[in-house]
């Protein structure tokens, strides 16, 4: 199922891509995103504890939108699945993870950034795509460029966006949402300074909701 409904509904298009090492680590880290003003994160299967982690933070945290991010295949979008995630993002996409999300009704974000890929995303019915990684493959002018040929397509860029680069994207039309390990740095979670990721959060929400109301940031 596309993704375009449920990002709609987010009150704020940032989303956090998170690795989680230590499965206690994961609920007090979406607390302090959230308590930040976040409406959706993304943790990324790699690491074993990624699936219980999706599952500890449904548990705590019934209403938060929490994402799995690094699906690269169809057992792992089932895992995924399983574990209760709102929605699966792949950095790519293949017949396999194509054939895994028409089983289900969990929204998938398939990953894509040539006019190839979005023209074999859009056959199997997506118009909400991860463009993956952002910075690397042209940043905001190959997402511009793209929207010509795709004026029906929405994008999640990610893969090295920043909180300075990230308003370069969210004021493009076919920028839906925008992904990023900016909000959550390892040596924060490491020494589980979960205050200071609250801080980032808010700062972060703050710039992008004065941006869309055109305040001076
Ligand atoms: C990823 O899949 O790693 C995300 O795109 C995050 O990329 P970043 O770490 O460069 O923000």
């Amino acid at each position: 199922m596309d993704a375009s409904v449920l990002l709609s509904r987010l009150a704020c298009p940032l989303i956090p891509v998170v690795v989680i090492d230590q499965l206690d680590d994961a609920v007090p880290l979406a607390e302090a995103l959230m308590q930040g003003g976040v409406s959706a994160l993304e943790i990324t299967l790699r690491t074993e504890v990624a699936c219980e982690a999706i599952s500890a933070v449904k548990s705590a945290m019934p209403h938060a939108v929490i994402g799995a991010g690094t699906v690269s295949s169809g057992q792992a979008y089932e895992a995924a699945v399983q574990s209760g995630a709102d929605f699966v993002v792949s950095p790519g996409a293949t017949d396999q993870l194509f054939k895994a999300a028409a089983a289900h009704t969990v929204p998938f974000l398939p990953g894509a950034v040539t006019g190839s890929e979005v023209l074999r995303a859009m056959e199997s019915g997506y118009a909400t795509l991860k463009f993956f990684p952002a910075e690397a493959a042209g940043g905001p002018s190959a997402l511009q460029a793209l929207s010509g040929p795709f004026p029906d397509i929405n994008f999640m860029p990610t893969g090295g966006v920043t909180l300075q680069t990230v308003a370069a994207y969210l004021q493009l039309n076919n920028v839906c949402a925008v992904g990023g390990s900016w909000l959550t740095p390892r040596d924060l979670l490491i020494d589980q300074k979960w205050e200071a990721v609250y801080q980032l959060a808010t700062d972060s929400v703050t710039q992008v909701t004065q941006m869309s109301r055109g305040e001076p940031q």
